[in-house]
Parts: C-alpha cells; structure tokens; sequence
C-alpha cells in the first residue's frame, strides 16, 4: 500500500482542506458528482477522509476505496449513503470483477500516484463500456505558470508524494480514456476532467 504518508497527514487533513473547500474545492466537489449518471453502480479511488461523501446523492450505491489505514479510519466515522462500501485498496490494482462499476471518479488523487497509467488501465478494466470516469485534479497549468509547477513539484513530491506538474488530462487520453470534457478553474491549476472509458 503506497499511502503511507496519508497516515501521517490523515489527523490533520480535513483541517488543512477546510479553507480550500470554502473557497471552491466544496463547490467544485459537487459539481463532479453531478456528472454521475442517476442509478449508476460508482467507483470513489482515494476517498481519503470521505471528503466526497455529503454530496453523494443519497440513493448513490457503490464503492469507496482509500489505500490509508489512517484516512480510512477517519473515513469510516463519516456518514455515507447506507449502500456505499468502503475498502481498502490502491487505484493500480483493483479487487473488483471486469466491468463491476457503471461509473468511477477521483477527486485529487491521480496527482499522488506513482503510476497513473496503471490506474487508468485499472478504470478501463473496472467501468463498463462507455462509462463516465470524472477527474478532480490539481495540475500543471499551461503559460508561465508551468515552469513554476516544474520547480514546486521538486519539492512536493519528496515532501508529500504530490505530483504537482501532472497533465491528467493528456494523460487519461494517452491511456486509452475518452476524454470529453476539462472544466479548468483557477488559472488552470485545478481541472475538472470528464472522461469517458
Ligand atoms: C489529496 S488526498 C485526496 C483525498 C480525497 N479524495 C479528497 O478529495 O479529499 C489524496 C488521496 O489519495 C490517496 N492515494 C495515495 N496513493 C494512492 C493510490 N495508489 N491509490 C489510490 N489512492 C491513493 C491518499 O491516501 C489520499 O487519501
């Protein structure tokens, strides 16, 4: 399990969020979930605390995975849809059957992975045919600001295992998604990525 360092930070992590959520991460939060088609069996990679769960509809039925016995924990004294499970497991390799999910997303996640290509494989493998895949993410934006995301992510990934120059997008189209969508806020930095598998 590569989350080790989520169990040192799960103690503070929805403390350190709460300012971002109130400015936009909430909002922004809400607005991927909405992207899930109504009825659909959903896949959550890397609940984290559970951040994600007010804003599940509340007939939502499906599962959330977290690889960090430390945000799980706290994940698990959040209140989440009665039909939603949470497991323990890593977005690169899923305990689930070809096609279990109608529907999957993440919401800062992919920025933490090693390997985001094994992820994506994994989604392809897990959603149906057709399938929405949607995509919280931190990125690197384009412009001059890109070169400054270089430099940060020197720091950031020995410092919290966060990517801070990935291009999700390109990437999950690299991997063989669908890529339908990007809704970019905040000079780029954050996109809201909508696939499809
Ligand atoms: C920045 S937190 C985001 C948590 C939550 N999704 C949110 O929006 O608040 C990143 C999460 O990715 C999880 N993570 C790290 N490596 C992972 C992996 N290989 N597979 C799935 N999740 C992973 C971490 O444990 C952590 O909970």
């Amino acid at each position: 399990m590569p989350a080790r360092t989520y169990d040192d930070l799960a103690p503070h992590y929805d403390k350190a969020m709460r300012p971002l959520d109130r400015w936009f991460l909430a909002r922004l939060r809400a607005t991927a979930l909405r992207y899930l088609p109504e009825g659909a069996r959903v896949l959550e990679l890397g609940a984290g605390t559970g951040l994600n769960f007010v804003f599940y509809p509340t007939n939502t039925v499906g599962v959330a995975t977290e690889p960090s016995s430390g945000m799980l924990r706290l994940a698990r004294e959040k209140e989440k849809p009665d039909r939603v499970r949470l497991i323990q497991s890593c977005a690169e390799h899923l305990p689930f059957k070809n096609n279990s999910f109608d529907a999957a997303f993440a919401t800062l996640v992919f920025c933490s992975l090693a390997r985001p290509a094994e992820a994506f494989s994994e989604l392809r493998r897990v959603v149906k045919s057709g399938g929405p895949v949607i995509l919280l993410e931190h990125v690197r934006p384009s412009g001059l600001l890109g070169p400054v995301f270089d430099l940060l992510n020197l720091i950031t990934v020995p410092l919290f295992d966060d990517h801070f120059n990935r291009r999700t997008a390109e990437e999950a189209q690299a991997n063989g998604l669908e890529l339908v969508k990007v809704e970019r806020s905040l000079l780029g930095i954050i996109n809201l990525i909508a696939c499809r598998v």
